[in-house]
């Protein structure tokens, strides 16, 4: 079974950004395990915190990411970057037994900007680069998120489409990439 793994830079239980990756997750396919990773409890990268072990979290988020055959991040933008959280994880992640390296990895984000996360997709895409992720190629990001759901409902058909598009994309590129990446 193929799995992924999403996770959201933002920790607002309203979370535009963790609603798409839910739109996404709905669309792949039964035989595909998709899940969506709770980031609240994780706490501020620490040294001295992995002194007696990893936290119960942390313990998670790196089973979750060594599981997965593939990462979406869910980014916002943040002051033309990455929000702290996000980074956080990935830190985090990046410890031993460093389940993100080699890992397949997507982006997608949105923004109730204008930019769409494009200064923050790049930022994302550096670190990943550095991690050796092979990153699914191009941008997937949208702007004015207000305007495209009611509530938490997304309603702009245009953006479910583009992550319909994704989700096969994601598929593709596990196919194309995972088992060479971690082997
Ligand atoms: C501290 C902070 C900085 C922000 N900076 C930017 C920015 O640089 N560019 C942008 O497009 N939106 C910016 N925003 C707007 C967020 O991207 C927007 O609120 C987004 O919807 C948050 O994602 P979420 O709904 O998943 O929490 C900022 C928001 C906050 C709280």
């Amino acid at each position: 079974m193929t799995r992924i793994l999403g996770i959201c830079g933002s920790l607002r239980a309203n979370s535009y950004n963790r609603e798409l990756l839910a739109v996404l997750g709905r669309f792949f396919p039964d035989d595909v395990s998709f899940s969506i990773f709770d980031a609240v409890d994780v706490p501020v990268f620490n040294a001295d915190l992995e002194v007696d072990g990893d936290p119960p979290s942390v313990s998670a988020l790196k089973e979750a990411i060594a599981k997965a055959d593939l990462v979406v991040f869910a980014t916002p933008e943040y002051n033309g970057s990455i929000p702290g959280s996000m980074k956080n994880l990935i830190d985090w992640a990046s410890r031993a037994p460093d389940p993100l390296k080699g890992k397949p990895a997507a982006i997608i984000g949105g923004t109730t900007g204008r930019f769409g996360t494009a200064h923050a997709q790049m930022m994302l895409r550096h670190i990943l680069v550095y991690m050796n992720c092979p990153l699914l190629p191009g941008m997937i990001a949208f702007a004015h998120l207000r305007d495209s759901f009611d509530g938490m409902t997304l309603t702009d058909e245009a953006i479910s489409g583009r992550l319909e598009k994704a989700a096969g994309a994601m598929l593709d590129w596990v196919a194309k990439v995972g088992s060479e990446s971690q082997a």
